[in-house]
Order: structure tokens, then C-alpha cells, then sequence
């Protein structure tokens, strides 16, 4: 399939998991334990039934929004994603100048491959940084002036995983960075010439923001272990207001699903927050995030700008989200098919296939711009 006969992100992932070793491309598609908020997240969005309105002029469209008070071009954002560069060479640098082009805002993951200073390097724009609190303050604090000094334009505080969902897959399939040598994923490398390619010419083969500033972790390995290690159990609300002493600019807080937590985190002075349960990586048997997003919305929505995730898959499920009282929607797994299949093309690919799905899925609704959605396009 060539990238001119993709019609949709399902194209992308067929592509991608062809092209992308199996032990990357498992470790993007999994959930954790038996995968029931995984699946959910899909099945809820497919069970919201929207209005089909007709005979509304919907000549004029308008899909640009903002976002945290920043222009955006779709109510779009490239979620934050761990290991990009594994899915393809300088992944990372690729996602951010897609995501730039197309007018929306690109979360470099602190489990990146290419560094913080690498991508603002070489890309033309700001981006934001998304924080994983790890137990050694002082890093966290350097890691922090590092997205400061790279001039990155929000920070994205990932508070969902303070200890790690397993994913069965990664274990079966001996998921290192890199990867790990044995007999089975070197056959499966072997039949994947265009991804090792990409990959010899990356930057780096390792979490670029960890190599190097971490003493004594020059052995790969063992900073995969350290890493492990490191996420931080005793995370609380103080520390949010320890990072927000850190960090002048913008903060986004990714990862509530409880209403509880919701208006605590209305209440830290964030720009926003992202309904998300780190698409169905974590709890396992936590509720779908578009389940849990019109309950947040009534409770805060007035407060504090709200994000969605999880299993957007389409334009129509961003539109779904958009109808319950997002502003906008991160996009993962959509935009790593895309990484996977066609590089920065690929994600170019998807951020288009979904905004001339949200596109037509509007105007079938007798919407004119994204920013009067509400649950009037929701059939009851
Ligand atoms: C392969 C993969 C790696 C991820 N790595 C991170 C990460 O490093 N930091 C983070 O906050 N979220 C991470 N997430 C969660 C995403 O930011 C986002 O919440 C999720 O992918 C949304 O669901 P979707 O993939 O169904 O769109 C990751 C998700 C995937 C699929």
C-alpha cells in the first residue's frame, strides 16, 4: 500500500505492522493486563451515536481553535509517546515537524529517543515537554531547565503512571532499548530493512533525555532498569506545586479520570488538564476516557480548559469529544501507525485523515467550527 491509497488510520496500522518489529510495534498497540480499558476506550466512542442534521448551510467550515490560549490549526495535539525514535529513525524530530506543519502542538515524552535539545534543534517552533516524576529530584529539576533553556511551550505533567501497568507483550517479546539481540528479533529485523536503515542513520539509540545525564548509567541496559526504578510512588499534589515553582510557563496535567482529582486539579492554576487513562496502559479496568470526560466537563469545565485521550481513532470520535466538552484531543497510537508506516509523511498522513474526517462529520452535523460544539450533535 503506497501512502496516495491510505484512506484512514487503520491503512496506517496495517502498513506499520509490517514495516515496524514486532517487539515496537506491540509495545505501541498494547494495553495493559487483559486490555479491558484498552478495548473500552474504542467501544465507548463507537457506541456515541451522532445527529445527522441536514439543509444547514455548512459552506464555510472552521476548524481552527485554540489551545491552552495558543493558535491551533485543529483542535488536535500529537500525545506524548515513549521509544518514537524506535518506531523510526529521529521519530521524534519527524512527529514534531508533521505536527508543526499542520498547525498543532507536538509532547515530546521524557522517555523520548531523540533528546530535548536535539528536536529543538531541529525544528523550526516551540514544542511541549511532558515530565514523568522520577524519584531523583535533582534530575527532574535539570530536566525541567532543560525544556525551559530549549524553549519549549507548555509542560506536560504525566500524573497516571507513578508506578508501571504491565503490558504482557513487552515481556514475551523482550522489549529493550535497543533492541535486545536474540535469534527471534533479529530474524524479524532482518525483514524489516527500511526500519533498520532509518534507524542506523537516527541520532540516538537510546532515551536521549536520560543518557548522559544520569551518573553511572552508561551501560544501556541498565538505564532501561533505572528507569523502571525511578518512577516516583510518593507523587502527591505538593509536588505539582513544586513543579509549578520550577516552571513559570504553561503546565497541562495528562492522566485525570475522577471527578475528585478533577476539581483538585481545576484548583492548581494549570492551563489544563487531560482526560486520559494513558490509553488503557495503566489501570486495567479503569473507565473508558470518553466515559469519564462529560462527568469532568459538568464538574470543572468552566474552570479549567479540558484535553481528551484515548482510542480517537477518527475525526468523528475527535468530534464525539469535542461534543462532550473537550476543547481538544491528544492523538497516540494514530499518529505512531503513521510514524511507523511512512515516517514524517505518515504523520502528516494521519493528522489530515483526521481533520477531513472531523471535517465532514461536522458539516454532516450541521456544524460550522469546532469551537460551538456541544451535545446537541449527540443523538440521546
Ligand atoms: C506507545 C505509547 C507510548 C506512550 N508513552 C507515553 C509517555 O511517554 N508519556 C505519557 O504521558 N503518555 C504516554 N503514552 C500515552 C499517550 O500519551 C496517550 O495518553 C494515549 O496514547 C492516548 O490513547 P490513544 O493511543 O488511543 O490515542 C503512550 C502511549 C503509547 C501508545
Amino acid at each position: 500500500m503506497s501512502l496516495r491509497t491510505i484512506t484512514c488510520i487503520e491503512d496506517l496500522r496495517h502498513v506499520a505492522r509490517r514495516k515496524v518489529p514486532r517487539a515496537f510495534f506491540d509495545y505501541a498497540e498494547a494495553g495493559s493486563y487483559s486490555q479491558q480499558t484498552l478495548r473500552a476506550n474504542r467501544e465507548d466512542l463507537e457506541r456515541i451515536k451522532l445527529r445527522q442534521r441536514v439543509l444547514v448551510d455548512v459552506s464555510r467550515r472552521e476548524l481552527t481553535t485554540t489551545i491552552i490560549g495558543d493558535p491551533a490549526h485543529l483542535p488536535l495535539a500529537l500525545a506524548p509517546v515513549g521509544l518514537l525514535g524506535m518506531q523510526h529513525g529521529d521519530g521524534e524530530i519527524l512527529a514534531c515537524r508533521a505536527a508543526q506543519a499542520a498547525g498543532i502542538p507536538f509532547t515530546l515524552s521524557t522517555m523520548s529517543i531523540c533528546s530535548i535539545e536535539d528536536v529543538a534543534k531541529a525544528v523550526g517552533k516551540p514544542f511541549w515537554f511532558q515530565l514523568y516524576v522520577m524519584r531523583d529530584r535533582g534530575f527532574m529539576r535539570a530536566l525541567i531547565e532543560r525544556a525551559g533553556a530549549a524553549k519549549c511551550s507548555a509542560l506536560v505533567l504525566t500524573v497516571d503512571l507513578q508506578v508501571l501497568g504491565q503490558r504482557h507483550c513487552d515481556i514475551r517479546n523482550g522489549m529493550t532499548v535497543p533492541p535486545e539481540i536474540r535469534l527471534a528479533n533479529i530474524i524479524d529485523i532482518a525483514s524489516k530493512p527500511s526500519w533498520a536503515v532509518s534507524i542506523l542513520r537516527g541520532k540516538r539509540k537510546t532515551f536521549g533525555n536520560l543518557a548522559g545525564h544520569v551518573r553511572g548509567m552508561e551501560n544501556v541496559t541498565s538505564l532501561a532498569q533505572w528507569t523502571n526504578s525511578q518512577f516516583d510512588p510518593t507523587l502527591s499534589w505538593k509536588d505539582v506545586d513544586w513543579i509549578r515553582g520550577l516552571w513559570p510557563g504553561k503546565l497541562i496535567l495528562k492522566g485525570i479520570l475522577d471527578v475528585e482529582d478533577a476539581k483538585t486539579a481545576a484548583k492548581t492554576g494549570a492551563s489544563a488538564l487531560v482526560v486520559s487513562n494513558h490509553g488503557g496502559r495503566q489501570l486495567d479496568g479503569a473507565p473508558s476516557s470518553i466515559s469519564a470526560l462529560p462527568k469532568i466537563a459538568e464538574a470543572v469545565g468552566s474552570e479549567i480548559e479540558l484535553m481528551f485521550d484515548g482510542g480517537v481513532r477518527t475525526g468523528q470520535d475527535a468530534l464525539r469529544a469535542l461534543a462532550l466538552g473537550a476543547r481538544s484531543c491528544m492523538i497516540g497510537r494514530a499518529y505512531v501507525y503513521g510514524l511507523g508506516a511512512f515516517g514524517e509523511e505518515g504523520v502528516a498522513k494521519a493528522i489530515d485523515l483526521l481533520a477531513r474526517e472531523l471535517d465532514v462529520a461536522m458539516a454532516l452535523t450541521g456544524t460550522r467550527s469546532v469551537r460551538e460544539l456541544d451535545r446537541r450533535i449527540i443523538s440521546q
